[in-house]
């Protein structure tokens, strides 16, 4: 059904008719697009435009519309959009009245009203799932607050920290995603109903209390803005961004770090898949595609800033072209955040071998600088100085530790006194205490922000 014709004299180009329909990707608004009509009759209702008769049939309609989508909406024609879906579905039922579900309504403002509704709930469960993958990290880094292992920078080597300081640093940015998708939820959540096409509507509708039948926390206040703007939906789409951002970040570091060569980690055998050839293999298939998806998500931004940068002000056909990246952002993150923490829920940590790689006394190197400086070495020369003991250790093949002992014995004997204490991995981690640090009670004031901004307690 088409809901225009009424100056036409044929129907549209068949190619043209399956260009123009938005119907086999929109439907997946349905919910939303009933919900904001039967908010929209009770409106009309209520400002005298329906009688109530009128307004339960109406409603009675609609619901069943819904309750018999799952079928029909599989084996349904080609209506043109959700929207079309919708009426046509409702006026098989009540006849002529469906019509009047539409009074001063336009399709601009029903397609944004219900984008924002599901854009809402979409948050909601993102934000669930952002917490549980945050709840999964934080178990584990407590289980490390006490395990040293390298921290790398260039990937080279750095300075020693522990499991629980690495996995706050993902935790961290993980609720920082969390908080930035209740951001654009809130102004996501803005009722434009009551926009008509773009002017407005000369109905005496109450739209706050439309606003708040929807669950919305205010209405927006003007009509050309709210037909025309997707900013709400570009805001969605970059946090999705963000968020798999940081998912591929954490699944970039879990693949290095589980490889054999490595071997901090191993991946559970549920999340990984084997070669073909080579019978070895368990691959981080999980993490790679995590990592590989991130690519579709920056697309989606790409798509919806591309889109609004050419289009005049008004509802123009072009945003049609919104949901689709909308949608495959917000199931690309939902999909990797549930793997995610799968995979994070069953790592096995292998503390010997991330103890054994951060037991390089070269690591050290930082610490002794700072020490140094700290008995009155000016901290450049004292950096300068480290260096000439990793050069002669690296050169002689003694320990560092020994090459220090020799060369600082006789200018800073406080120091060659300390120097055992100093190179101990353990004491070390645990002298980075200030906030931030990699000390054990550091990193767990850490964690617990991070649980604690996700709405988490475990
Ligand atoms: N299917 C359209 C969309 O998704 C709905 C609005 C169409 N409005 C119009 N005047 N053509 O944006």
């Amino acid at each position: 059904m088409k809901l225009w014709g009424g100056n036409y004299s044929g129907d549209p180009d068949r190619e043209f008719w399956e260009f123009n329909r938005s119907f086999p990707f929109d439907r997946r608004l349905l919910r939303e697009e009933i919900a904001a009509s039967r908010a929209y009759v009770a409106a009309l209702g209520r400002c005298g435009a329906l009688p109530a008769a009128d307004v339960s049939a109406l409603d009675r309609g609609l619901e069943r519309v819904l309750r018999e989508a799952g079928e029909l909406a599989t084996s349904a024609g080609d209506p043109e959009d959700v929207h079309s879906y919708v009426e046509e579905r409702l006026g098989a039922i009540v006849g002529d009245l469906a019509g009047q579900a539409h009074i001063a309504r336009s399709r601009n403002e029903q397609a944004v009203t219900a984008l924002r509704l599901w854009i809402r709930t979409a948050i909601d469960g993102l934000r669930e799932r952002t917490a549980d993958l945050v709840a999964a990290i934080v178990r584990q880094g407590r289980g490390g607050l006490d395990a040293p292992m390298p921290g790398y920078t260039h990937t080279r080597a750095a300075e020693p920290i522990t499991l629980g300081h690495f996995a706050a640093a993902h935790a961290s940015g993980l609720a920082r995603d969390f908080e930035r998708l209740g951001d654009v939820r809130r102004r996501a959540n803005v009722l434009p109903l009551g926009s008509g096409a773009l002017a407005g509507t000369a109905l005496a509708l109450d739209r706050e209390a439309l606003a708040r039948d929807l669950g919305f926390d205010g209405v927006s206040l003007n009509a050309l803005d709210a037909v025309t703007d997707r900013d709400f939906a570009a805001e969605f789409v970059s946090t999705c961004a963000l968020l798999q951002t940081h998912m591929a970040r954490l699944a970039e570091d879990l693949i290095w770090m589980s490889a054999p060569e490595f071997g901090f980690f191993s991946l559970p055998d549920t999340y990984t898949t084997g070669s073909s050839l080579m019978p070895q293999k368990k691959n981080p298939d999980a993490l790679e595609l995590i990592r590989g998806k991130a690519a579709r998500v920056d697309a989606a931004v790409v798509r919806m800033l591309a889109l609004m940068k050419g289009v005049p002000t008004g509802y123009q056909k072009d945003l049609q072209e919104d949901k689709e990246a909308v949608f495959d952002a917000a199931d690309t993150v939902g999909a990797s955040l549930g793997v995610m923490a799968g995979v994070i829920g069953g790592l096995v940590v292998h503390r010997d071998a991330m103890r054994r790689a951060a037991s390089q006394p070269e690591m050290l190197a930082a610490s002794l600088a700072v020490a140094l400086a700290r008995e009155g070495l000016p901290f450049r020369k004292a950096h300068g100085l480290v260096g000439a003991m990793v050069a002669e250790a690296q050169k002689t093949k003694k320990p560092l530790r020994e090459v220090a002992g020799t060369m600082v014995a006789k200018d800073y004997p406080a120091l060659a006194a300390r120097l055992d204490s100093l190179f101990d991995l353990d004491r070390a981690v645990a002298a980075k205490a200030a906030p931030g640090g990699t000390a054990p009670e550091a990193a767990r004031v850490a964690l617990a922000a991070a649980l604690r901004a996700v709405g988490r307690e475990i």
